[in-house]
């Protein structure tokens, strides 16, 4: 997608960046050294990223703020740093006593409630590798995740493991299941037979102490793994070292331009890797009070949230703006949103309308950034001291060497489309896809880390998106590999083979459309229609297709390979390109 508006006036409204007034000028003279030397450390050189978060900001006589929690119901919990040192160190005391083992992978399946933030530190500071998996994914999902991973532990909600009751028994690595329930008295359907592995948080908890000395990890200790989606084969898990924190810390300050006495709300799910870097890791390291909502999407919520918290930065997504934007400035204007100071937004493109759209009802631009799981932390982004150019995503960090390459890895001139790389070395950078070293290798290429977009630069050094290079479908900020989608379609009886694209979509960016060739004796309706979505709902929950179009057949190349290329040419009306490799 490429936003002719390079030629439309910037928006000017740049504030003085007591942390970064030159961008330019920072990435001249820069090392890590000197960001690496503002974190605590602990003895003997370790570095755990949740001592960086929690513990080194218990402060004698000063215990901070650091989460203020809103529950489905508006209900509210909040916790100062001691509180949530407390939590994680009784976490890491439980995970201990279970007897799991420094580089044990702890995975998390669970809504955004407060466990889940002492579940990933308390793991963290275990020398646990953590896996937070997004809790709108279906048991499909869920089960390439823990068995490519092989987690030693799950820790869920009862409703979260009743939807994936069916899959529990082919996980042959899980040996414990924490069960976390903020509603035990609830009314909900018997489970027909929990797991002999389930043991129930609370119980656990009890039992556990709220002192717990942080295991010395190195700094090249893994730390974080979150998996996302290729063209080809499951996901896969990109592994983050501790080390990561640097570079989450020093974006934290650069980009979401974040101070001692922020409020700051990150509206990503911890599933995904915003949620996690961006909505745990930077501010708390930074100190900062963080506000989380555990509901999701709603116009009313989301402003009643800004307005009774008097949250200052606000990091969200193109989709979610797009659907404010939907649901009318009168809205907005009923709520007091002056609280404001600056706001960020990454996953997908930001249209230029949206960035419009903040000056005109928050009174600021919203501020484009770009990176990737891969990248563990911003890389590209509009800063609060430089012009925003609608359409943009800014300009490449202090210390991140960004270019649009051509094939052989020459950077392009100005104004040419190309692969935009990103030179190794950077400290957030995945270590490895788990168990795949294969694929992590072919992610570099000619001393270049490629991304999988495509961009150009312009002669002033920002950076434009203009597409995937692969098949990678991201449906609101989402990425969805099509051949997690294509399995599960193929497994209804009556499908012979599918293929999934992204469809563009005015909100969502794209959405997934699956084609389907039937079985012999299958006739196209709309009732097998909606058996297959029904099935596909079933298995993959938010990755599940939401449009599908039966064909007689798929196009196909003379070895086999369906051209989803082609089937997306079609989608959009667009020339069908090369198809001299096409089956006759
Ligand atoms: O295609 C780019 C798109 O999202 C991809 C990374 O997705 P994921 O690994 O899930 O991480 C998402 C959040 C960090 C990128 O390769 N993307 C991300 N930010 C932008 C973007 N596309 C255009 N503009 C952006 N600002």
């Amino acid at each position: 997608m490429v936003y002719p508006v390079q030629g439309k006036p910037p928006v000017t409204q740049m504030r003085v960046h007591p942390h970064l007034p030159n961008v330019d000028e920072a990435r001249r003279a820069f090392s890590w050294d000197s960001v690496a030397r503002e974190l605590a450390w602990l003895p003997g050189g370790a570095l755990n990223m949740a001592h960086e978060c929690i513990d080194r900001h218990v402060l004698p006589g000063k215990d901070k703020l650091a989460l203020i929690w809103e529950g489905k119901s508006g209900e509210e919990e909040r916790y100062t740093f001691a509180q949530l040192k407390a939590e994680t160190d009784r976490f890491a005391d439980i995970l201990t006593g279970l007897g799991v083992k420094k580089g044990d992978r702890v995975f998390l399946f669970l809504e955004r409630v407060p466990e889940l933030y002492f579940a990933f530190f308390g793991a963290l500071k275990m020398g646990g590798i953590v896996g937070p998996l997004f809790s709108a994914f279906g048991p499909d999902p869920v089960k390439d995740r823990l068995l490519d991973s092989g987690a030693a532990v799950l820790v869920s909600q009862p409703d979260l493991l009743q939807r994936i009751q069916g899959i529990l028994g082919d996980l042959p690595d899980l040996k414990h299941i924490i069960v976390v329930d903020r509603s035990p008295g609830a009314a909900r359907p018997p489970r027909p037979q929990p797991d002999p592995r389930e043991l129930h948080y609370e119980q656990l908890a009890k039992a556990a102490v709220t002192t717990f000395q942080t295991t010395r990890t190195s700094k090249d200790d893994y730390a974080v793994m979150h998996y996302t989606s290729g063209t080809t084969g499951k996901p896969k898990g990109a592994v983050h070292r501790h080390f990561a924190i640097v570079q989450q810390h020093a974006t934290g300050k650069w980009v979401l331009d974040l101070h001692p006495d922020d409020i700051y709300w990150c509206t990503a799910d911890p599933g995904w890797v915003t949620g996690t870097s961006y909505g745990m890791l930077a501010p708390w390291s930074l100190g900062v009070t963080q506000v989380i909502l555990q509901g999701g999407f709603s116009p009313r919520a989301w402003y009643a949230a800004i307005q009774k918290h008097k949250v200052t930065v606000w990091y969200t997504a193109p989709t979610a703006v797009r659907m404010l934007m939907k649901s009318g400035d009168e809205l907005a204007a009923r709520y007091d949103l002056s609280s404001l100071r600056h706001i960020n937004s990454v996953g997908e493109p930001l249209n230029p309308e949206a960035v419009m759209w903040g000056v005109k009802v928050f009174k600021q631009p919203i501020h484009d950034n770009w990176w990737q799981t891969e990248t563990g932390a911003i890389m590209i982004a509009n800063y609060a001291s430089m012009p925003v150019r609608p359409g943009s995503m800014g300009k490449p960090t202090p210390g991140v060497e960004a270019a649009v390459i051509d094939q052989n890895g020459k950077p392009l001139p100005p104004g040419a489309e190309g692969d935009l790389a990103i030179r190794p070395g950077w400290p957030s950078m995945f270590q490895a896809y788990w168990n795949n070293p294969e694929r992590y290798a072919s992610r570099f290429q000619n001393g270049w880390y490629i991304t999988g977009d495509r961009a150009r630069v312009d002669k002033d050094g920002y950076f434009w998106f203009v597409g995937r290079a692969d098949d990678v479908i991201n449906s609101a900020g989402h990425l969805i590999g099509p051949f997690e989608v294509e399995s599960v379609l193929v497994e209804h009886p009556a499908v012979a083979e599918a293929a999934v694209i992204g469809k563009p979509d005015p909100l969502a960016m794209e959405i997934v459309k699956a084609f389907v060739a039937l079985k012999d004796g299958y006739q196209p309706s709309d009732e097998l229609r909606h058996s297959i979505m029904q099935h596909a709902r079933a298995r993959l929950q938010s990755l599940a297709p939401r449009e599908l179009e039966f064909r007689p057949s798929l196009p196909k190349t003379r070895s086999g390979k369906i051209m989803r290329r082609l089937l997306k040419a079609q989608e959009l009306g667009l020339p069908l390109g090369d198809t001299s490799t096409l089956e006759e």
